[in-house]
Order: C-alpha cells, then structure tokens, then sequence
C-alpha cells in the first residue's frame, strides 16, 4: 500500500463526515473514493458535494467494496460498533470516530474482532497525533515541570438543540461526557495514564444524560486531574499541567492547540506555537492512518488499542458515579 495513495471510504454523511473528508481531500497521498449512508438519496448528495465517485445506501456495500483501502466511520456513537464491525468482517481496515464505544464492553467487541482479523483499526483520538499535544507530553514525560502532581482540563460548549437530537438522546450516547468529556479524559490518560479512583458528580436532563460533569481522577503517587464537560455553557476550553517545578498552559482549543507555554521555575516562559495549516485540523490523523497502513501496521502506537481500551474504562466508571445507563451498552 505504501506505493500508491490511500483510497478512503467515508461512513455517514453528518458534520464530521463532511469535515474529515474536506481535509481528507487536501492530502496528497489520499483519496476519498466511496460514501456510505442508510440512505442511497444521502450517499448520493455527500458524493456530488465532495466528488466522489461511488455512493451506496448500505453500509455493508461500502465495506465490500474492493476499491476501498480504509473506512472512516462516522455515525453517531451508538452505531459505531456496528459500523466498525460491518467494515471489519468485510476485511477492512477502520478509523472510528470517538467516542469509540458507548462503553469497554463494546470497545472490547471490536478491537478483539480487529486482533482476529489482523486488521488495522484506530478511534479517532485526533489529539494524540496533534504535534503540539505530542510534544506537551514528551516534555511532561521528560520531566521538564518536574514530577507532574495534577492535570486539569475543561471542555464545555453551550448547545442549543431540540430535545429529539442525538445529544440527548440515550439510545444515540447522548450527552456531555461521551461527546466532549471524552477529550479531558483522553488527555488525562494521555499524561497520567489510567486511574486509580474515579469520582464525577453530573446534572442529567430528563432523558437521563449528563448536561454537564465533573469529573476527578486519582492516580498512584498523589497526582490528580481536574476535569469538567458541559453541554450547558461555553468554557475556557483550556488544560494546564501543573509540576513540581513548573506547569504547562494550553489554551483553547485544547484538543487541537494553536500554541502552548511552558512556565519552568527559574526561566522565561518559553511559547511553543502550531505550525499553521490548511483545513479543520484533521491532516495528521489523516496521515497518521495511512503511514500505518503503508508500513502493515495494525494498530498506531500513538493511538493504540490499549488506551481506548483504559478511556472508556475511565468513561464507564465516570457513568456508574453519575447513574447514566444507555440502552444496548
Ligand atoms: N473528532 C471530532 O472533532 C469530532 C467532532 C464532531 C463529532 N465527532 C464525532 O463524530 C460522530 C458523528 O458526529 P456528527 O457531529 O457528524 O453527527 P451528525 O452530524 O449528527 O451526523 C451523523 C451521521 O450519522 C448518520 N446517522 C444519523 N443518525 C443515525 C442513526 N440513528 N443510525 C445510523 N446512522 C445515523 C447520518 O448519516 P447518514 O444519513 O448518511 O446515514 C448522520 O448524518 C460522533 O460520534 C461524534 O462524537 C467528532
């Protein structure tokens, strides 16, 4: 595969499938070259919008089709397991969406069914490729602030949908935590790893999902992170690491930096700034799959299974704390 480009299939046609395709469009090693959607009139438009030749009205038909190298799954949580799972058995390699699962059971499901098949398969974790966010983590890891004591991190965004969208719907995994508390606590493990304790205090709606939550983990050694999501208001967006001898500032967009300050005690603050790109931001994870698949990798070490595995963990214990349940987790 490293020969050629990289001939992409895009599962769903929703805002994320539209935003990663653009961005898929701007790299010269890929090609988007079929759409699937449960609708053949929904293929159909996302093809014309975007210029891609083959459109399907069944998920199984754009998985079977040969001329595709990797899926991109992009419905809403609830179904990425099955979509995932269609690809897979059809012999594809998959890049899903986060949040990967409604829950470990159903991660589990899949990564196991990627082992088996010895195929590629990577949630969409697009901060773990973010250069500014890798280098965050190899100066914390080389000890550059010290012994790292706490990590917090917030991501809230103030929606304003009808009580019918999938954000609060708990059949689709509605909710703060999956949709945006997935990214503080992903970044946590990032620098921490897994916890040992979990404690999340949350507000539900009347469906029963998180409108907002708190979220704290307990690591061995005294480190903790801070973390909160909400639906309900617009927040900083912002993460700081704190160390015995100095702390890491990043501001908004957090997941996606466009720079970020490390304070040591005794030197200037020292600003480290994104290198400035075309498009949503979804250039490496784009390049990160295909230099995988080129080099017959079948999994990335920078997102590997493992983590996902220990996120939605961390996810499901955050849910057991706050009482939220979605069918078929
Ligand atoms: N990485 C990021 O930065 C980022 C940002 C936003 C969202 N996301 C993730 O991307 C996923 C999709 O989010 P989105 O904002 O694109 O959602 P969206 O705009 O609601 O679109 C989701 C798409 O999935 C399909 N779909 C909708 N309802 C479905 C159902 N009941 N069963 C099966 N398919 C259904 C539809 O496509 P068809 O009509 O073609 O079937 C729909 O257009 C979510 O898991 C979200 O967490 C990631």
């Amino acid at each position: 595969m490293s020969e050629r480009s990289i001939r992409w299939g895009v599962l769903a046609t929703g805002g994320m499938a539209a935003a990663f395709t653009e961005d898929l469009l701007r790299e010269p090693g890929a090609q988007v070259v079929a759409v699937g959607s449960r609708s053949e009139a929904g293929a159909q438009r996302f093809a014309q919008r975007f210029g891609i030749p083959r459109a399907y009205g069944r998920w199984q038909d754009l998985a079977a089709d040969p001329e595709v190298d990797v899926v991109y799954v992009a419905t809403p949580h609830a179904h990425h397991v099955t979509a995932a799972t269609a690809c897979l058995e059809a012999g594809k390699p998959v890049l899903c969406e986060k949040p990967f699962a409604l829950s470990g059971r159903q991660a589990r499901l899949v990564t196991e069914l990627a082992a088996k098949r010895e195929l590629f398969l990577m949630e969409a974790m697009w901060t773990y490729v973010n250069p500014l966010v890798r280098r965050v983590a190899e100066l914390t890891s080389d000890g550059a602030i010290g012994e790292v004591r706490a990590v917090h991190a917030h991501f809230g965004a103030r929606v304003s949908v009808p009580p019918e969208h999938r954000l609060w719907d708990p059949a689709a995994g509605g909710g703060a935590l999956l949709d945006l508390g997935t990214y503080p606590v992903s970044f946590a493990h990032l620098l921490l790893g897994a916890p040992e304790s979990v404690t999340a205090h949350a507000r539900l709606s009347p469906q029963g999902v998180d409108e907002q939550t708190g979220i704290l983990l307990g690591y061995a050694g005294g480190a903790m992170a801070v973390l909160t999501c909400s639906l309900l208001a617009d927040d900083e967006r912002r993460a700081v690491v704190y160390g015995t001898r100095g702390r890491v500032e990043i501001p908004a967009d957090f997941y996606n930096p466009p720079a970020f300050v490390l304070h040591r005690d005794g030197h200037e603050p020292r600003t480290y700034a994104a290198t400035p790109q075309e498009g949503n931001g979804y250039g490496h994870q784009a390049r990160e799959v295909m230099r995988c698949l080129g080099s017959g990798l079948t999994e990335s070490p920078l997102v590997p299974s493992a983590g996902t595995l220990a996120v939605m963990d961390t996810l499901d214990a955050v849910r057991a704390r706050i009482g939220v349940r979605y069918p078929g987790e």
